[in-house]
């Protein structure tokens, strides 16, 4: 099968359907734009199985994701989009660069939730862009960005509460959108721990790619037991 893109943690391969590709999740991980890298043994299947299962539930609630099906272990059929190049991350907690920005203790609760974008864009190092930048940028029209903050905010209350019933504070997340061959906004990418930052609801265990960020130790072990209360 043609080989469309190759990401740090991803290949995107062609189907027969112009419509469709498949998403091969691989166990590479980096960090830092990349500056740090390593193997995780199993993340691969369990950021498959995560994302279909969490895609499958935002679908459930009325959601427009780009899943379609799970093919195998590590691969996701999902819709082809046209990407809009703009990471949506939104956030329940102060942690990671919103620490480092406000110098807020990390863990401290956020009211109300904190919608931020970023540029896509490697050789930048994903800069933090404010509205008028991604104006600037042409990246989406006011309209867009204030759709994206709606549609960002939907998933937040759902995957929360999703996420609370199995134990897991929600810190934050990122996200990616694009529009399918209709021209509908479309969720597109992974959830997984990858993409997110969970911490377990009684002791605060960092369940997530941090671990392999922090060299905090037991990354398998944190991507199994997030797959083990995810599919539960
Ligand atoms: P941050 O605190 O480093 O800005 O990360 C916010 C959230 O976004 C966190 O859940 C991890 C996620 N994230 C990605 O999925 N990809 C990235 O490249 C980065 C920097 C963060």
């Amino acid at each position: 099968m043609v080989l469309l893109y190759e990401g740090k943690a991803k290949r995107v391969y062609a189907t027969e359907s112009p419509t469709q590709v498949r998403v091969e999740f691989k166990d590479s991980a980096t960090a830092f734009n990349g500056q740090k890298k390593a193997e995780i043994g199993g993340k691969g299947t369990v950021n498959a199985a995560v994302s279909a299962q969490l895609l499958t539930h935002l679908a459930n609630h009325g959601l427009a994701t780009h899943f379609v099906k799970q093919l195998d272990a590590r691969n996701l059929l999902v819709e082809r989009l046209t990407m809009i190049g703009l990471e949506v991350v939104v956030r329940n907690r102060v942690a990671g660069s919103l620490h480092e920005r406000t110098g807020l203790p990390e863990g401290t609760k956020i009211d109300i939730p904190v919608v931020e974008f970023y540029f896509k864009n490697d050789a930048l190092g994903d800069p933090l862009l404010n509205d008028d930048h991604v104006r600037l940028l042409g990246l989406a029209s006011d309209d867009l960005l204030a759709q994206l903050r709606r549609e960002a905010l939907r998933i937040n209350g759902i995957l929360e509460s999703f996420f609370l019933q199995r134990q897991i504070v929600l810190v934050d997340f990122k996200l990616e959108f694009g529009f399918n061959a209709d021209g509908a906004l479309t969720l597109g990418d992974e959830i997984s721990p990858d993409t997110c930052r969970l911490w377990d609801a009684q002791s605060g265990e960092r369940l997530d790619k941090d671990r392999f960020r922090r060299d905090l130790g037991g990354v398998e072990e944190a991507y199994q037991e997030v797959y083990r209360r995810v599919m539960q």
